[in-house]
């Protein structure tokens, strides 16, 4: 393993993950998908370990989306249930670590016991202000973005808003978690080079890190390569390198 430090000044501060090809990796072993599921959940907790001590504050993990609902219920109901186990049985590593668990989506869509459980981590964990794990569930970016313009519409129906006045800041602030950082990384396992209606808004100027690696393959090394790729990167957000500056 490569134990060379990263800059600190050059670690992320936000890292999101499209944690993809739980579904390829059980096949590819003869496995039910639920088992690539399973697998992945142990990523997860690599992931939030390195995140620690890598010193990186917020976390986002893609974990099911406004279109996943059209999966075959027994894969919904295995996932569900894999969320629901999580909550009961890891919530004590989000509290060793005082970690803050926070959710971003249509979490109303969710089976009444996972919301149960996902408000009383939420609700737990609420204090804790060292770092941050969002789930996106039920998630989708244009819903997202829809909710947002929904929102700011009835304001301005209302009177209490001119559409004049609406600038990129009052979108921002209408998001799910208005007050988090945008992402710096985004990591995307199993090779697809795609966004999935991830984060639309937020990924604006993330740098995007894919892999070959299949999530439930995907562990400390995978992602400290992954900070260690992004803190080489020149970000221009729009301007020109300092090389070109001089
Ligand atoms: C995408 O792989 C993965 C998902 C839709 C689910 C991700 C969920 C977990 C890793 C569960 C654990 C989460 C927590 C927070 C405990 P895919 O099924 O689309 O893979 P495929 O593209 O190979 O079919």
């Amino acid at each position: 393993m490569n134990t060379a430090p990263i800059d600190p000044a050059r670690i992320p501060r936000h890292v999101a993950v499209i944690m993809d090809g739980n579904g390829r990796w059980a096949q590819a072993k003869g496995l039910p998908r639920h088992k690539g599921h399973e697998a992945g959940a142990e990523s997860v907790r690599a992931v939030m370990e390195s995140c620690r001590d890598l010193g990186i504050k917020y976390l986002t993990l893609y974990a099911f989306s406004v279109e996943n609902w059209v999966r075959p219920k027994d894969e919904i109901k295995g996932l569900m249930q894999l969320l629901k186990t999580y909550l009961e049985e890891r919530a004590f590593e989000l509290h060793e670590n005082k970690v803050r668990l926070r959710v971003m989506g249509r979490m109303s869509d969710l089976p009444k016991a996972v919301q149960i459980g996902l408000n009383r981590v939420i609700k737990a964990t609420a204090d804790y202000t060292e770092s941050e794990l969002i789930l996106a569930l039920s998630y989708g970016g244009r819903a997202e973005l829809t909710d947002a313009v929904r929102e700011i519409a009835r304001k301005v129906e209302k009177g209490d808003l001119k559409a004049r006045k609406i600038d990129e800041a009052t979108v921002a602030s209408h998001l799910y978690l208005p007050d988090v950082p945008d992402p710096d990384l985004m990591i995307r396992t199993s090779g697809e080079m795609r966004i999935s209606n991830f984060l639309l808004w937020q990924l604006s100027y993330a740098e995007i890190y894919v892999t070959n690696t299949m999530w439930p393959d995907f562990r400390k090394d995978h992602f400290r390569a992954a900070v260690e790729d992004y803190s080489k990167r020149n970000r221009r957000f729009g301007d020109i390198s300092a090389e070109e500056q001089t």
